[in-house]
């Protein structure tokens, strides 16, 4: 049984196949967190729990003549502010005109077969029947009609368990919430080390390994998207853990607005992790009658090392988070224009851009910023989504129309949520952009937020999609959002908490994505923001691939792809190829370097290519070739990070090996040139020990691979690659 309760004791039991996690409610109904790590079927884990008295740290209601229990030290589910728990905590409210505290204790508990959703929030859904099962567990205040229901989904053979809160207020008077976490966990002792990824725009999700700080070390947004600073996925492992062995723990927070991840090493050398909505500015009033649901959160626990968290949590996105039918489908190649004309184009220009990329074989054209409106660079024109015909020299269908002729389908860029200030939406609605009144506001890229608060926007919006979606048979749409958010006001309601703008914008944009995928399931929607700062595991609901960086080059990607690789699918890693010198950091790699790193997510290429030399030309037809080939391989196959670009000064490499490990693609860059070389070898994984394996002609058997490798070639030049299909014989 995935769950199990044990109702004696009130012990709460939740099963995967490779965790176990509890909780248990203890003499004085408050619900303490006993165990998450290896599976473990019969103990209750709170004999692990050593009361004792510790001075400064006070007794909750009922508990006063016992000095050795407090909130302040005991395992807790889910802590709150305001019972004597001086750690970071889940939940801070308090009745409107009172000051913030709450005493929750255990009410009661559910069980339900399927999988519980969250009304206009990404969750994870059951894919067939019987493989999840929900359990709530309610809470109560002791004092005020206050009840919080804790969630847990339970894939037990996806090994992957989800948390989400809703708080609901059956009082008469109103509640005021002013942090919501999604989950706390708490570990009896901090042996562990969190890895997280950080980053800013053309440098996203660097891997960083390190040891919880004394006190709170803090993973966040402020920007009112997940951003590329940070990403609300991190890993908590032990300090031996490696790619292959030890202890591991996933936490991603399926959300795309400013969130916050605190760790806190307390006063007894106990962790505490909490996961949630960046509640920096967050002010949410739950009126009488009214709920406020967090956002989900998933976990994921495995003892098989890094590679295994990784194959774990993809395999899970895959099947139970994205929803898209292109999830299963291969991807269209595409060549997308910006890199190659940014706002300099016309329709000619385009259609001989899809004419060679019909040569290539290419399956699709897409149009990026610049289409519409006045809209010659990126200070104007934001908001106006009428075509610009007489750039284009013809309506969008017609361009689309003689796109398809040649061979290709059509796909478009847009972005939303966005306004120019030199803009017909603009200077008609000025009241739709967020500013505080009386300031000037904070730009970026010359623009203004659109209020997604705003019911009337929304509207608006819904409308302008329809609008676009009938311009064209457009297949695909790049959705891209170009600024962090600042000044969140909304002149919507005097009546609106201005401290929950930020949280109904991300449920304003989740209202269009979800209008997106109902009305038009066929298209293909790839999430972007400036890159990859939007590329977490609550956009993958709506969108299969999110653009994963605007840093094209193919040696920094190197990075991105490793740091992106731990927590999301590689089938959902938008990657392109581009032009040397690379535009955003001068360096020159060879062409076919640049296809291979590009090859490792959905592939496409980005340049202009009535450029390329003849050269270039067949390389790029072979390797769009390839990659259709081997599309099952590259959209299905187990991704292998083989070395760490961080730590391995001479090359980068992993592999992609098919589900039924007959055949393998073993992918290597190198990144630095000796003269007398030492001799390079590379130890592959995953692969069938007692199996044959055929390249180049030469036999392996797959347990050589793995445990003494393969001898890689001597570069040829600056970052050479090499990319080989090993065959099972
Ligand atoms: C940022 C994106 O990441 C780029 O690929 C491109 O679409 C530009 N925006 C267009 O403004």
């Amino acid at each position: 049984m995935a769950i199990n309760i044990d109702i004696e004791s009130k012990t709460f039991t939740l099963h995967t196949i490779k965790s176990t996690y509890q909780m248990k409610v203890d003499a004085h109904g408050n619900l303490l967190h006993t165990y998450y790590g290896p599976c473990n079927h019969g103990t209750d884990f709170s004999y692990l729990i050593a009361p004792a008295d510790r001075g400064f740290s006070g007794q909750p209601a009922g508990a006063a003549r016992d000095r050795t229990y407090s909130m302040d030290h005991y395992p807790l589910e889910y802590p709150v502010h305001g019972n004597g728990d001086y750690r970071i905590k889940a939940l801070k409210a308090g009745i409107v005109g009172s000051v913030p505290a709450l005493d929750l204790r255990y009410h009661s508990y559910q069980v339900t077969e399927g999988k519980y959703g969250l009304q206009g929030l990404p969750a994870m859904f059951a894919a067939q029947n019987g493989d999840v099962q929900t359990l709530q567990v309610v809470l109560k205040d002791l004092y005020e009609e206050i009840y919080v229901t804790l969630y847990y989904g339970v894939f037990e053979k996806k090994n992957v368990i989800t948390r989400a809160a809703v708080i609901e207020n059956r009082g008469k008077e109103a509640l005021c919430v002013t942090r919501a976490m999604s989950m706390a966990l708490d570990f009896l002792e901090n042996d562990k080390e969190l890895i997280h990824f950080y980053g800013k725009h053309q440098w996203e999700r660097q891997y960083e390994r390190t040891a919880p700080l004394h006190g709170i070390s803090e993973i966040s947004s402020t920007r009112g998207m997940s951003s590329h600073q940070h990403n609300p996925f991190v890993i908590l492992c032990g300090r031996n853990t490696t790619e292959d062995y030890g202890d591991c723990y996933g936490i991603s927070l399926l959300y795309s607005g400013g969130f916050r991840i605190q760790v806190e090493t307390d006063q007894l050398e106990q962790l505490r992790v909490v996961c949630g909505i960046d509640d920096d500015e967050f002010k949410w009033i739950v009126g009488s009658g009214e709920q406020f649901a967090t956002p989900e959160v998933v976990l994921c626990f495995t003892d098989r090392g890094l590679t295994d968290l990784s194959h774990d949590i993809s395999d899970a996105f895959q099947s139970n988070l994205i929803r898209s039918i292109w999830k299963d489908r291969q991807r269209p190649i595409l060549v997308n224009n910006w890199e190659a004309t940014y706002f300099d184009f016309n329709g000619e220009k385009l259609v001989n851009i899809a004419r060679q990329a019909a040569q290539i074989g290419l399956d699709m054209l897409v149009l990026d910023d610049g289409w519409f409106g006045k809209r010659n660079d990126d200070n104007s024109g934001m908001g106006d989504w009428q075509v610009n015909e007489k750039k284009l020299g013809c309506s969008l269908r017609e361009l689309a129309e003689r796109i398809e002729k040649i061979g290709l389908i059509f796909g478009i860029w847009v972005e939303f949520e966005m306004v120019s200030e030199d803009s017909e939406l603009y200077r008609s609605n000025p009241d739709w952009a967020m500013v505080i009144p009386g300031r000037d506001p904070v730009r970026s890229r010359n623009q203004l937020v659109l209020d997604l608060s705003r019911r009337d926007v929304i509207a608006h919006l819904k409308a302008t999609i329809d609008k676009i979606m009938h311009l064209a048979d457009i297949q695909y749409v790049k959705w891209d959002v170009n600024r962090s958010l600042e000044n969140v006001f909304s002149g919507y309601s005097p009546s609106l908490s201005q401290g929950a703008v930020r949280h109904k914008y991300v449920l304003g944009l989740y209202e269009l994505m979800e209008h997106m995928a109902e009305n038009y399931p066929d298209v293909l929607l790839e999430g972007c923001a400036g890159g990859g700062g939007r590329f977490d595991a609550g956009m993958l609901y709506y969108t299969p691939q999110i653009w994963c960086s605007d840093n094209t080059d193919a040696i920094e990607r190197l990075r991105i792809h490793y740091g992106t690789s731990f927590g999301y699918p590689m089938s959902s890693v938008a990657a392109h190829v581009s032009v040397c010198p690379n535009h955003q950091n001068g360096r020159t790699t060879p062409f076919q370097t640049r296809a291979v790193c590009a090859m490792q997510g959905a592939f496409g290429y980005e340049l202009d290519l009535e450029k390329l030399s003849e050269e270039e030309l067949a390389q790029a037809k072979a390797q769009t070739e390839f990659y259709r080939k081997h599309g099952e391989l590259f959209h299905k196959g187990r991704y292998y990070r083989l070395s760490s670009p961080f730590e391995n000064r001479d090359f980068t490499a992993w592999s992609y090996v098919s589900q039924d490990q007959a055949k393998v693609l073993l992918s290597v860059v190198f990144t630095d040139l000796n003269g007398n070389p030492k001799t390079l070898r590379i130890r592959l994984k995953g692969l069938d020990a007692g199996a044959v394996y055929v390249l180049e002609g030469k036999e392996y058997t797959g347990a050589a691979l793995m445990q003494a490798g393969l001898v890689l070639p001597v570069p040829k030049c600056d970052y050479d690659a090499w990319s080989v299909l090993l065959e099972k014989q």
